[in-house]
């Protein structure tokens, strides 16, 4: 057991336990995920295969339930039935130390950002290095700017989040997220409410991360086709199950309308063979 909550990294011999997988070693999975809030029920049986460093994509529409999904995957929510299976870990009854334990191995990048306000910006990204490694303080200065750089937002780290736009906050968010090269990186819109050039600037930062670390990532998009674009799988959250998932060249040809109609609203490519991030690759 100890072995696999170790940080000993992403390894298919690893992700064997639990229960039956897709085809490929998964990090985590949802069996039958149940979760109604005020009442209302959200996740009404999620079945869901997160395959281990790959980058998988989330879209559904607003309010399905899509954040309320990845709060389930890194145990801030507990499901009303059904389990939450991080690496061969069943999390949904853990508490403490032990889901803390298992916690420590993901980051999250918040779909507001949650950055805290009465510290700086440098200050917030330093906070998890503080908080669980034990490093000189240089070093830490040192993997600050360097995030903060690759984020663009080098010379801001001394600002306080009430001084950033929106955009500005959400790049700190995802500096605070891969400073602590995690096995598991969950991204909620990561890129919503930024300008185009700065939204691709960080999907490219996303994958050459992805690229170089090997995390398993779990993205929640609503920008179709760019999300596909560099994607290995996508999964479409609708009525609180997963009504599909697919590489993104396969889920293009899904045949259910429904879905077309979704996908295609945002992707004139939508009835074309192939796509899928190899393919951007190749383009960039
Ligand atoms: N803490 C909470 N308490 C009560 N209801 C909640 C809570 N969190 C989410 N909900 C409700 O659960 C549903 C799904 O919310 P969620 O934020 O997961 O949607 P979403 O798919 O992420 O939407 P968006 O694309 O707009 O971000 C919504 O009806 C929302 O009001
Ligand atoms: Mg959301």
């Amino acid at each position: 057991m100890m072995n696999v909550l170790s940080r000993s990294g992403i390894r298919a011999q690893q992700v064997a336990k639990g229960p039956a997988s897709m085809g490929y070693p998964s990090m985590i999975k949802l069996v039958g995920v149940e979760k109604a809030l005020g009442g209302q029920p959200v996740l009404r049986g999620v079945n869901l295969s997160i395959p281990a460093g790959k980058l998988t994509t989330i879209i559904g529409r607003s309010g399905e339930g899509k954040s309320v999904l990845l709060k389930h995957m890194i145990g801030l929510m507990q499901p009303d039935r059904g389990e939450v299976w991080v690496d061969g870990v069943e999390i949904s009854h853990l508490k403490g130390k032990r889901l803390n334990q298992v916690r420590e191995r993901f980051a999250m990048l918040f779909q507001g950002a949650a950055l805290f306000d009465s510290v700086t910006v440098s200050e917030n990204v330093a906070f998890p290095l503080r908080e669980k490694r034990h490093l000189p303080e240089a070093e830490v200065i040192r993997r600050v700017e360097e995030k903060l750089e690759q984020v663009g937002l080098s010379g801001m780290g001394h600002k306080y989040p009430a001084e950033l736009s929106g955009g500005m906050k959400k790049r700190a968010g995802l500096a605070r997220a891969l400073v602590m090269e995690p096995e598991i990186i969950l991204f909620d819109e990561p890129t919503t409410g930024l300008d185009p050039l700065m939204a691709k600037a960080i999907r490219q930062l996303i994958v050459a991360t992805h690229r170089a670390c090997g995390f398993t990532a779990v993205m929640v998009s609503h920008e179709i086709p760019e999300a596909f674009a560099i994607s290995d799988w996508v999964a479409m959250l609708r009525g609180g199950t997963i009504a599909a998932m697919a590489p993104p060249g396969e889920f293009r040809q899904i045949a259910d309308p429904d879905i077309r109609e979704f996908i295609a609203v945002g992707d004139p490519g939508a009835t074309q063979v192939g796509g899928g991030r190899r393919e951007w690759e190749r383009a960039a």
